[in-house]
């Protein structure tokens, strides 16, 4: 949930947001596009799992004459380890962009508390961009409408605009066209590693193998909106698992594991390695027995999450 400076006791001009995570139930590759890019058809759900970003911004043209970003991160040293602090970061990739754009001279201090593993396929970093320019809009007082704050997300990221919807999405050609979809709440159960794997590199390996791209979401949509997990669950797919496995035979036995616990469906979440176990009705499945040889693996205990509806 969203504080504002006004109903949470926070300093004037200063939003607290969170930036959820998020899996994709389907992530469908079409095939590499001329500018390297590839086309997609993906399903993408936010999760409870969430980044928290303090935001305490504040423009005039009046009074500023330059612009200042500065972002602080903070959290466990394994969540963090990696997470850039200067201008590649993407939340100040995405309050910079926001500003050329609109002109704004003013200043935006970042906090971001880190919870979401990074480089683990679960769209911390883009989910943190999408929630830095929610807040700027407002603190800035720009007001943009969500179309252009859409098109300002895709050039900072792919997975930009999905996250910005924040319910789920459809999203098409490399990820900014995004279609409201119908989900019912479901449960899951999460295993990150200890390792990252770029999302290039994902998609190169997709190009190296020559495939494969899976069936339409049509299907997994309907079963989407009627939210039985066990309809749900044996559609769930993801066309960049393959090539990630072959090279990562871990995230393999993982998916096997949360299989082999009584999960209703399996699947890497995005570019991976982490992945998700879709629980059945009532949320039971994986026992402790089961979360203590996921733990083994993966070298980190798994979570328990949910994507609410939408
Ligand atoms: O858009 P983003 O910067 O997150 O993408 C990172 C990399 O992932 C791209 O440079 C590209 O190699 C790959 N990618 C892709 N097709 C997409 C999204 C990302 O090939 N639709």
């Amino acid at each position: 949930m969203d504080r504002t400076g006004s109903d949470a006791g926070l300093p004037p001009n200063t939003l607290a947001v969170e930036a959820p995570a998020k899996l994709n139930l389907c992530l469908r590759v079409l095939g590499r596009r001329d500018d390297g890019y590839h086309d997609l058809q993906t399903v993408v759900a936010p999760l409870s799992l969430a980044d928290r970003l303090r935001v305490h911004a504040f423009a005039d043209p009046g009074t500023f004459r330059t612009l200042s970003l500065s972002l602080d991160v903070t959290g466990e040293p394994a969540l963090t380890r990696g997470v850039p602090l200067d201008e590649t970061n993407l939340v100040i990739r995405a309050a910079a962009a926001m500003a050329e754009e609109t002109g704004i001279r003013g200043f935006a201090e970042f906090g971001l508390d880190k919870r979401v593993p990074a480089a683990a396929g679960l769209g911390g970093g883009s989910s943190d961009a999408a929630a830095a320019l929610g807040a700027l809009n407002r603190l800035w007082g720009i007001d943009l409408p969500a179309g252009d704050l859409i098109r300002m997300g895709a050039a900072v990221g792919s997975d930009v605009p999905a996250l910005l919807a924040r319910r789920p999405v459809l999203a098409e050609g490399r990820g900014e066209a995004v279609t409201p979809i119908r989900l019912a709440r479901l449960d899951w159960v999460v295993v990150t590693f200890a390792f990252g794997v770029s999302t290039a590199q994902a998609f190169g390996w997709w190009d190296e193998d020559g495939g494969p791209t899976g069936a339409e979401p049509t299907g997994l949509l309907d079963a989407a909106a009627g939210g039985e997990p066990e309809a749900i669950g044996p559609l769930l797919q993801n066309d960049l698992e393959g090539p990630v496995t072959a090279r990562h035979p871990a995230v393999r036995d993982a998916l096997d594991l949360l299989g082999a616990a009584g999960c209703a469906g399996v699947v890497m979440c995005g570019s991976g390695p982490s992945v998700a176990g879709l629980l059945p009705a009532g949320g039971i499945g994986c026992d402790a027995a089961e979360e203590g040889e996921l733990e083994r693996l993966s070298g980190r205990g798994p979570v328990r999450v949910s994507s609410p509806a939408g």
